[in-house]
């Protein structure tokens, strides 16, 4: 994809965070931004955003775990538009605690909201991607939890390497229709999801919650970098993108010294 201008990119759980200022990078280049969220505060702020900067959009409150959300989400869209030129399964929820005191009800959650969310992007808008004929884009927000899975981590790492895994199969199946697939992997990004984190057991008492907050706040890395790393890997189709210095150690450090990965990660860090 040469340009943006004009092309119609959906972004999902673009309340908030990485998928605002996502939805922000995309509209300054010209494009039509679909904003879908659960939450319809957070979007009217990006769109205010999107407005006061010239651009245009739309807002559906859509939540990306429930299949007839998103069927029906993608009927009003290509009754809109045809088909998307860029889709960007963004929206997630963060989750931290010791395996031994996670309860199934948030691996339901998260498992939902984070892979599950992502298949239902690609399920119901891809067939009208690929019937439209004309290419295109899809960008799934993984995270370096998908190739670095410290402890107290087991639920979000196993629904982030679940969408780079997906994504790897969908890239291949894609190529035949011009659609390129990205995963984007950031390390720690100042955004709300540490506030919204689901946090079980030890990790979610006293002021750990607190702690982890301001972890992301010191560190400071801000969610703006996330959306001009998904639109270099939309313009010049990356494959798999970390984002952040601790992202791109964490990427390298797997593959030339696992062992350490390994002992870094049964660090008490920093939710316990
Ligand atoms: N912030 C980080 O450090 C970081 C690092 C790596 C990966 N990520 C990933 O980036 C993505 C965006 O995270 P963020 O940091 O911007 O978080 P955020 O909490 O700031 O924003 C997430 C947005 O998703 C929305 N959302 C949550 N559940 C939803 C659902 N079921 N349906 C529709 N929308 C829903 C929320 O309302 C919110 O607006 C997530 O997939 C997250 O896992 C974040």
């Amino acid at each position: 994809m040469k340009t943006l201008n004009n092309k119609v990119v959906l972004v999902t759980g673009g309340g908030s965070g990485i998928g605002r200022e996502t939805a922000i990078e995309f509209s300054a280049q010209g494009a039509h931004i679909v904003l879908t969220d659960v939450n319809a505060e957070g979007m009217e702020e990006t769109g205010r955003r999107i407005r006061q900067a010239g651009g245009t959009f739309e807002q559906h409150v859509a939540d990306v775990a429930s299949r007839q959300d998103m069927k029906a989400l993608a009927a009003e869209v290509k009754a809109q538009h045809g088909a998307l030129d860029v889709l960007i399964n963004n929206a997630g929820i963060g989750s931290a605690g010791a395996f031994l005191e996670t309860t199934l009800d948030i691996w339901d959650k998260v498992i939902d909201i984070n892979i599950k969310g992502v298949v239902h992007g690609c399920h119901y808008f891809l067939p009208d991607m690929v019937a439209a004929g004309k290419g295109g884009s899809v960008v799934n927000l993984a995270s370096m939890a998908a190739f670095v899975a410290p402890r107290d981590m087991s639920i979000y790492a196993t629904s982030k390497f679940a969408v780079l895994g997906f994504s790897e199969s969908l890239r291949s199946e894609m190529a035949e229709y011009n659609i390129h697939v990205a995963t984007i992997c950031p390390g720690v990004i100042n955004t709300a999801i540490v506030k919204n984190t689901v946090m079980e057991g030890k990790a979610g008492q006293g002021e750990l919650r607190d702690k982890a907050v301001a972890m992301y706040k010191r560190r400071n890395y801000p969610p703006q970098k996330v959306a001009r790393a998904v639109l270099n890997a939309v313009l010049k189709q990356k494959s798999v993108v970390p984002v952040s210095p601790e992202a791109w150690l964490g990427y390298y450090a797997k593959r030339w010294a696992p062992s350490l990965v390994e002992r870094f990660g049964r660090l008490e860090l920093p939710f316990n």
